[in-house]
């Protein structure tokens, strides 16, 4: 069953039962939103009695299902989760696990307590370019691991769209831990090992009230002077797609889809002018980002959404964003790793790029959404050769599906899945960490957890 029938919800883990029935079948939803349960009904074939209002009334039933996949907001992760364990059911659940280590550590008790697994959907470490780092450490290829450099490198866009008129632009879910409780873990897991200590710095938002250009409107729709030369123009954005136009024109593999995109950015103003049989207007990309808008699917819809909610605001004058612009984090391990990680928001293109340096080999490289690459050296031949990359056709740099099919077998088998709740608490450990350090706090120990046996 799916708690959350928003974006994760409906488009991410559960699609893989369409492709495959075999491996099981949603039988109940819960949603508020009777918009949202109705469209999961229809793409998931169920009947009315599998749609719920809410995750109360879904775990007051009788056990339903074998596992529930957990994807509602940042702020409702815990108290579903709960429910969902002592109700009997496993459940794959998204990140962040929680906002403080207290309510991290009352989930992994109550899946300890229900018997049941916890997997946390850290989706990058079964990410090609990721994935194919971790076997180069463990095959001994780089010698034992020194330091590591890793940076989130958030597009302008991206950002924008996210963490300034999206839903976690306030701070009280800190982008951080939103966003980085992935690279946080990442960390540790390439490190091998937990952190011992943690500090960081951070840089508040150049998207505010006092940098808006002059005249700038309330909504970009409304015709501001700034539009042509402005990153962050909610037209150019939601309606004419240009900034992701502009990423995918950047993207190598699969071929032509880089060469096409670029095309296409070209040719979409002039089909517009001309409105060639209203082909422009029909081009409306309705998946993330701009599916999260309104759920509206038409052009006029779209509009209607750029002219009346925050989503077309000018991104300068959100007023209620403060999340940070950038924010660095630096992490010693208790095995002696040093980690730098720059989490930052005015990137080109949304991408992570890695590098990590052992005593014998050192290895680098990026991951993008689609395409990416890997590099390693051994300092001993002075060899540098590249790593095969699959192209990723699932998101998160071919991650999801690989994350969901461990999850299954870890339910299948009663084993552990690759990043259990245990796990996946010494990441969100370390965002908190850096977040007292940033507010002023130095650097911060951190002690081991000790979950008994
Ligand atoms: N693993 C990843 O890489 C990854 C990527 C993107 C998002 N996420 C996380 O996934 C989560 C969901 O993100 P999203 O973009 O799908 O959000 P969303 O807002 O689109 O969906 C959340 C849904 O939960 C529903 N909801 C609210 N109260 C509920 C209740 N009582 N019972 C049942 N449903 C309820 C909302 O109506 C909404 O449809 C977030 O925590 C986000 O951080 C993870």
């Amino acid at each position: 069953m799916v708690v959350g029938a928003g974006d994760r919800g409906y488009d991410a883990y559960a699609t893989l039962l369409l492709d495959e029935p075999d491996l099981g079948r949603i039988v109940a939803v819960a949603d508020p939103d009777p918009g949202r349960l109705a469209r999961f009904a229809e793409r998931y074939s169920l009947a009315p009695d599998g749609l719920y209002p809410g995750w109360d009334e879904l775990f007051e039933q009788p056990r339903l299902a074998d596992y529930a996949i957990i994807a509602t907001g940042d702020t409702h992760h815990v108290e579903p989760t709960i429910l969902a364990l002592r109700a009997g059911y496993h459940v794959l659940l998204e990140k962040p696990m929680a906002l403080d280590e207290a309510d991290c550590i009352r989930i992994v008790e109550a899946a300890r307590e229900a018997d049941r697994t916890v997997a946390v959907c850290h989706v990058y470490r079964y990410s090609h370019v990721f994935a194919a780092l971790q076997r180069q450490i463990a095959s001994g290829a780089l010698g034992d691991v020194v330091s590591i450099q890793l940076s989130e490198n958030v597009a302008y866009w991206h950002y924008a769209h996210s963490y300034v008129r999206g839903h976690t632009r306030n701070s009280r879910v800190p982008w951080l831990l939103q966003k980085s409780c992935h690279d946080m873990d990442l960390l540790q897991w390439l490190a091998g090992a937990r952190a011992a200590q943690v500090s960081s710095f951070l840089r508040p938002t150049e998207l505010t009230e006092a940098n808006a250009p002059d005249g700038a409107p309330e909504y970009c729709i409304e015709g501001c002077p700034h539009a042509e030369r402005c990153p962050y123009d909610a037209v150019a954005t939601y309606r004419e797609l240009t900034p992701m136009l502009s990423d995918l024109a950047m993207t190598e593999r699969p071929l032509g889809l880089g060469p096409g995109a670029k095309a296409l950015k070209t040719v979409l103003p002039k089909l517009r002018e001309a409105d060639v049989a209203g082909s422009a207007r029909r081009l409306q990309w309705w998946r993330w980002p701009v599916a999260a808008v309104t759920d509206d699917h038409t052009p006029e819809g779209l509009d209607h959404a750029l002219r009346t909610t925050r989503w077309g605001r000018c991104a300068y004058r959100v007023e209620d964003n403060d999340q940070p612009s950038a924010q660095t984090v630096q992490i010693r391990f208790d095995n002696g790793v040093l980690a730098n990680f720059t989490l930052q928001s005015n990137s080109h293109r949304t991408m992570r790029s890695v590098r990590v340096n052992g005593t014998r080999g050192s290895a680098w490289g990026e991951l993008r959404a689609l395409d990416g690459w890997l590099k390693v050296a051994d300092h001993v031949s002075g060899k540098v050769r590249s790593e095969r990359i699959p192209t990723a056709y699932d998101g998160h740099g071919g991650g999801e599906m690989p994350l969901f099919r461990d999850f299954l077998r870890a339910v299948r088998t009663g084993t552990k899945p690759m990043v259990s709740a245990a796990d996946s608490v010494e990441s969100h450990r370390i965002a908190f960490a850096a977040m007292e350090s940033a507010a002023g706090g130095g650097v911060i120990d951190l002690a081991p957890l000790d979950f008994g046996s």
